[in-house]
C-alpha cells in the first residue's frame, strides 16, 4: 500500500508499510537536532529500523527504561538533562519511538523543555497506534494516580508502520486489538464481520486494519471534537473496564492490561445492552465468542462488585452523581448516556463469572 496520509485537526496521521516516508520527511524539516526517545525494547527491536531507514540522518539516540513504572517525573529529569547534555535547542526535535508509555512521556518532556520543542509520534504498540498517540494527551504518573501530571498538544506529524508488530508478544498484540475491536464494534458491521471471522488476526493486512480503525476513530472526532455526544461511543467497554483495570493493578499480582480489562468491559456492557437497549440475543452471542476466542476470562473474586462501583464513581464520563456508559443497539449503533445502577453491574459480574463455567 502506497502512504497514506490522515488529517487529523493541524497535523497529518501517516500510515505506511516501512519507515521511507518518515526519513523523506526529517530529511526536508529544517530542525537544528533529532533526538530519538526509546525504551530500552523499542531500542533494541524498533531503533534498528529506523537507523536502516535513516541512514543519512544524524539522529541521536536517548534510552529510559521501559514500564509504567517508569512514566514518572523522574524519568523526565534524565530525558531533560540528556536533552541539554546534548545540546538541544529550541529548534530541536524529539521523535518519540515506542508505545504509550514513551509516546506520552516524551510528547509531555519535549512540551515543557525550554517552554516546549517539536515532537513527533512514532508509535510502536497497537494500542499506541490506534489511541494513545492519537489525540494530543500527553503526561505522566504522579503519586496517586496514571497520567495525572500532563497538557493536551498535537504533535506535528504521527507516523505508523505495521512494520513494528513482529517483535510484539501476542499478549501486548492482542492488548491493542481490544480498542479496533471497539471500534469496529461501535462503528462498522463490515470490519466486524470481517474481524470475527479471522482466527489469526495477526494474518490480516495490518496497515488496512490500522487504517479502517483510525478512519472510524477520525469519523467521530470529526464530528464531535468535543465529546458533547458521538465521542462518547469510543468509550464503549471503558466504564466497567476501567473500573477492572484499577482494581486489578491495585489488588492483583498479574494485573490486567488495559485492552485486557476493556474486552472484559465490552462484554459485561454487551450483556447489559441486551436488557437496557435492546441489543439482540444472537449479536451478544456472536461478541461473547469472539472476545473470548482471543481474551482469556479472568478470575474475578467475590464480592468484587462494591470495589468497582466505588471506582465507577470516579470515572470521567459520569454527569450529576449518575454512572454513564455507552450501551449499544446492534453492531455500528452505539449509545452513551445511558445510566447504570449498581444492580446493573452485579448483573454484569455474574454473568462474566458464568461465561467460565
Ligand atoms: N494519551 C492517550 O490518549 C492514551 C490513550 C491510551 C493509553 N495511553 C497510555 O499508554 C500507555 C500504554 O501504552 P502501551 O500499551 O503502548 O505501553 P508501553 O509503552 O509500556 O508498551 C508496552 C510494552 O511493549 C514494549 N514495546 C513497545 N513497542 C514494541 C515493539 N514494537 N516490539 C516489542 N516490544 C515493544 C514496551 O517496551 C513495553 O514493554 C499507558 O501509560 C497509558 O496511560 C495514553
Ligand atoms: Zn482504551
Amino acid at each position: 500500500m502506497n502512504d497514506l496520509e490522515i488529517t487529523l485537526q493541524d497535523y497529518q496521521i501517516v500510515l505506511s508499510d516501512d519507515l521511507h516516508g518518515l526519513a523523506q520527511w526529517l530529511r526536508s524539516a529544517a530542525y537544528s537536532q533529532y533526538y530519538v526517545l526509546a525504551d530500552d525494547n523499542t531500542q533494541r527491536y524498533c531503533w534498528p529500523l529506523l537507523q536502516e531507514a535513516c541512514a543519512d540522518i544524524a539522529l541521536q539516540l536517548i534510552t529510559i527504561p521501559e514500564g509504567e513504572d517508569h512514566k514518572n517525573l523522574a524519568t523526565c529529569e534524565i530525558i531533560w538533562s540528556k536533552l541539554l547534555d546534548l545540546q538541544a535547542d529550541r529548534t530541536s526535535l524529539i521523535i518519540n519511538l515506542g508505545g504509550g508509555v514513551v509516546g506520552d512521556m516524551g510528547g509531555f518532556a519535549a512540551s515543557t523543555f525550554k517552554r516546549g520543542i517539536d515532537f513527533i509520534q512514532v508509535p510502536t504498540t497497537v494500542l499506541s497506534q490506534v489511541d494513545a498517540s492519537i489525540g494530543g494527551k500527553l503526561g505522566v504518573d504522579f503519586k496517586y494516580g496514571k497520567n495525572l501530571i500532563g497538557l493536551f498538544r498535537n504533535p506535528r506529524r504521527v507516523h505508523l508502520s505495521a512494520s513494528f508488530h513482529r517483535t510484539l508478544s501476542d499478549r501486548q498484540y492482542l492488548n491493542g486489538f481490544a480498542e479496533i475491536f471497539k471500534h469496529a464494534i461501535i462503528g462498522s458491521g463490515e470490519l466486524w464481520d470481517r474481524y470475527r471471522n479471522t482466527a489469526n488476526l495477526r494474518e490480516l493486512d495490518q496497515l488496512a486494519l490500522l487504517k479502517d480503525a483510525l478512519l472510524i476513530k477520525k469519523e467521530i472526532v470529526d464530528l464531535d471534537p468535543f465529546e458533547h455526544g458521538m465521542r462518547k461511543a469510543l468509550n464503549f467497554g471503558h466504564t466497567i473496564g476501567h473500573a477492572l483495570e484499577a482494581w486489578s493493578i491495585e489488588h492483583s499480582k498479574d494485573p490486567m492490561l488495559h485492552g485486557e480489562a476493556i474486552a472484559a468491559g465490552m462484554l459485561m456492557e454487551s450483556f447489559l445492552s441486551v436488557e437496557k437497549s435492546g441489543l439482540p440475543g444472537t449479536i451478544l452471542q456472536e461478541i461473547i465468542a469472539v472476545l473470548t476466542r482471543h481474551y482469556p476470562l479472568r478470575t474475578i473474586p467475590a464480592g468484587i462488585e462494591p470495589l468497582l462501583w466505588q471506582y465507577m464513581q470516579y470515572d470521567k464520563k459520569n454527569e450529576k452523581g449518575h454512572v454513564l456508559a455507552v450501551l449499544i443497539e446492534n453492531i455500528g449503533k452505539p449509545r452513551w448516556n445511558m445510566r447504570l445502577h449498581r444492580k446493573d453491574l452485579n448483573e454484569a459480574v455474574s454473568f462474566y463469572k458464568n461465561l467460565q463455567s
